[in-house]
């Protein structure tokens, strides 16, 4: 089969190689109808995920249809159009029972590498380094799902492909930092980020009960996909000092709750972005926080921050004294998607949301390099390229 695999800093090559097989009775196959490039996969191509291997098929949101099940597979049957959940869970360990998917305990083979990291393992990822299972990913005509009962989920009838890929990976990450938000009637939510995870979480927000939220990014034609398609306010970072307009916009108090939606990669201006960006390409710290350091700052007192951006390492000047003296409650982690997909499929089958808005390029597998270069630099508008295997 063809597929997308990793081949070093932005080297992405789309080769032919063997097509994936049950490998236990849990398995199933699916045929890759659509396998989106999500934020997360840009740090695979910039290079700071360790433990990559030349080869390594990468993409991790995705949807399909069932062409092969184990013997064990009860829930699914070939023919199946499903979404599967980007992060793999075994639906039976501790973390698993009590929601908590990301963690699961039984999902990551390479568990001994991330726990020497870490202090604990967590779940196994499609396409997502070694460290977290090393699975081949989803930009490939073909993919094996472990625990498949667990992972793939029906789409209903009347849900467009188009829309359902969205529940395996960017609708889930911004309805659980929506959700870890503990909103109130009449909360103010800004969101850091306008990809698709910032433009879900806004969504999600209103979902949830908020009264106003906020969209805060420097690419104008993201910012008009969170006007336009979410009804948000939004905020240029480039025009205006953030946290002033939000003290402005919240009569003095700040946000109650803020979302991270941008993670390890984000960009800042002026002398504070170029000391990060120093640090990090010298390796003396891993991730560049520029957005937590403000939403630590913007936040009300009491507030909650919630991390969805991804973060992987050392971080250099968090305002702890701010966050501490503050009371702010913090909630992150990778997205238990199991917790909500069926949830957010019923969303979209009643028409509440259409997340299929952010797709802006479609392409093949063959044209791999060209649409992560474009997703990487923002260019011709992109917000999700989306592959056709
Ligand atoms: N926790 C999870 O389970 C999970 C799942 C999916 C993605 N993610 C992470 O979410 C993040 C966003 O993913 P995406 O697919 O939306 O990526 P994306 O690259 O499309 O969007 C990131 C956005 O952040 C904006 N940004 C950069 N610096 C900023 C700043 N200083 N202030 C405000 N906005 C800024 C960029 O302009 C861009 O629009 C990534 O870190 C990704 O790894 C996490
Ligand atoms: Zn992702
Ligand atoms: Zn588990």
């Amino acid at each position: 089969m063809r597929a997308l695999c990793w081949y070093g800093n932005n080297d992405v090559r789309a080769v032919t190689v063997s097509d994936p097989s049950i490998l236990n009775p849990h398995d199933a196959i699916i045929r890759v109808r659509l396998s989106s490039v999500c934020g997360s996969d840009l740090h695979l191509y910039d290079g700071f995920v360790p433990s990559m291997m030349p080869g390594d098929i990468i993409g991790h949101e995705f949807m399909g249809e069932v062409v092969d099940t184990g013997r064990d597979v009860q829930n699914l049957q070939r023919g199946d159009r499903v979404v599967v959940c980007s992060i793999i869970a075994c639906g039976k360990c501790l973390y698993c029972q009590r929601g908590l998917f990301s963690l699961c305990e039984n999902s990551n083979p390479n568990a001994w590498a991330e726990g020497s990291l870490f202090g604990y393992h967590t779940a196994g990822i499609f396409g997502y380094s070694h460290l977290f299972g090393g699975y081949a990913g989803s930009h490939a005509e073909y993919i094996r799902v472990p625990f498949a009962d667990v992972n793939a989920f029906k789409i209903p009838e009347g849900v467009a492909d188009d829309a359902a890929l969205f529940a395996s990976d960017a609708f889930p990450t911004g309805f659980f930092a929506a959700d870890n938000c503990n909103i109130q009637l009449g909360d103010i939510v800004a969101v850091w980020g306008c990809g698709a995870v910032g433009l879900m979480a806004l969504c999600s927000a209103y979902l949830l009960g908020a009264e106003r939220v906020i969209a805060i990014d420097r690419f104008p034609e993201r910012l008009q996909m969170a006007r336009e398609h979410v009804g948000a306010e939004i905020l240029n970072y480039m025009e205006v000092d953030v946290i002033e307009a939000l003290k402005d916009i919240t009569a003095g108090r700040g946000p109650d709750a803020c979302i991270d939606a941008v993670g390890m990669e984000a960009h800042a201006g002026g002398l504070p972005g170029m000391y990060d960006k120093v640090k990090q390409t010298l390796r003396l710290e891993l991730d560049r926080p520029h957005v937590l350091r403000h939403a630590i700052q913007a936040c009300r007192p009491g507030g909650t921050l919630s991390i969805v951006g991804v973060y992987a390492g050392l971080l250099d000047k968090i305002p702890m004294g701010a966050a501490m003296n503050k009371a702010l409650t913090f909630k992150m982690g990778q997205q238990p998607g199991h917790r909500y997909i069926p949830r957010l499929l019923d969303y979209i089958a009643a028409g509440q949301v259409d997340p299929s808005f952010v797709i802006t390029h479609r392409m093949s597998l063959d044209h791999g390099q060209e649409g992560y270069q474009l997703f990487k630099t923002k260019a011709e508008d992109c917000v999700r390229v989306v592959f056709t295997p």
